[in-house]
């Protein structure tokens, strides 16, 4: 991928309106798999307004993880973006046909993002708390010490026991679910204006994970933290999200506020999603866990 810039482009919204955070505009994107070549995305529109937290659902395969790959200009190799834009905060950051630009200087404190294996965020021969201090401290010109003691603070924040002596650990001293709380870590140090979460929590235990997601919640809610949030769990989308876009074979094919979507599901697909989810009344498990 090239380094360039992408050109400034003029924002799409009314005037009055307050600008998106995020915009993708009619995304197409191909792939040479081992099958050939096939559409992966296909006309794919999603926009993320400040303080509405978006989540993203669909089976597997539907092309979830690809989006935000392609939103934080990170698809893989054989990946081509036929057609379509991303715009941050109305600016062009990606550019269509096999040599596309993307504009890199949004990656980390724009748009970050917690990926689905910790494997391909985290850096095998580093210490931890040094993936998850190094973008800020270099940044923030932060002490040796400032940068360590910012590095335990936020291992406290996502419920790493512990930090002090964690903190000098590599990764494989961690068990699965820290390391992925680590990279959780490691992308609200960026503090970024968008977070791309793909199903951050999965590899968490219930108390931890309710721990995790009042952290999300508190950044979006305090810092307008942006959110687009992708889990095969409905529940946790209720208790985070204000409105979801429903995937299906690489196309959005129903969206809406999430009150919406739970009463009024327009399509079959959606209503066999839910129909393995409790209701948003339901209590219990929808109600924030403390
Ligand atoms: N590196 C790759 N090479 C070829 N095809 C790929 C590659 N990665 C993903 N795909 C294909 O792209 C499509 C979308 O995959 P994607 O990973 O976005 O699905 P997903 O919705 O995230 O699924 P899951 O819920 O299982 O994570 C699938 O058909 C998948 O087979
Ligand atoms: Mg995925």
């Amino acid at each position: 991928m090239s380094p360039e810039s992408a050109t400034p482009q003029p924002s799409q919204s009314q005037p009055g309106q307050a600008q998106p955070l995020l915009e993708v505009d009619s995304l197409t994107v191909d792939i040479d798999g081992e099958v050939g070549k096939h559409r992966i995305l296909d006309d794919v529109s999603i926009t993320l307004e400040p303080g509405e937290p978006m989540g993203l659902v669909g089976e597997s395969g539907s092309g979830k993880s690809m989006t935000l790959r392609t939103i934080l200009g990170m698809l893989p190799p054989a990946a081509t973006v036929v057609d379509g834009e991303v715009r941050f905060r109305g600016r062009n950051i990606l550019t269509s046909g096999s040599g596309r630009r993307y504009d890199q200087k949004v990656r980390g404190t724009g748009i970050s993002m917690v990926f689905q294996e910790p494997a391909i965020a985290l850096n095998p021969v580093m210490k931890v708390g040094r993936q998850i201090t190094d973008a800020i401290a270099e940044r923030k010109g932060l002490s040796k010490r400032a940068s360590h003691d910012l590095a335990i603070e936020l291992m406290d924040r996502v419920g790493i026991a512990n930090p002090e002596s964690r903190v000098s650990d590599y990764p494989f001293q961690l068990s699965g679910g820290m390391r992925q709380r680590v990279m959780i870590a490691a992308a609200l140090a960026q503090e970024p204006e968008i977070l791309l979460c793909d199903e951050p929590t999965t590899a968490l235990d219930v108390t931890i994970q309710a721990q995790v997601l009042d952290l999300f919640r508190t950044m979006q809610q305090e810092k307008g933290l942006g959110l687009l949030y992708v889990t095969h769990d409905l529940a946790v989308v209720a208790q985070l999200c204000t409105s979801i876009s429903v995937m299906k074979s690489g196309k959005i094919i129903e969206h809406g506020n999430l009150q919406r979507i739970f009463d009024e599901p327009q399509e079959d697909y959606t209503r066999r999603l839910l129909s393995a989810t409790p209701r948003i009344d339901d209590g219990v498990q929808l109600e924030r866990a403390t």
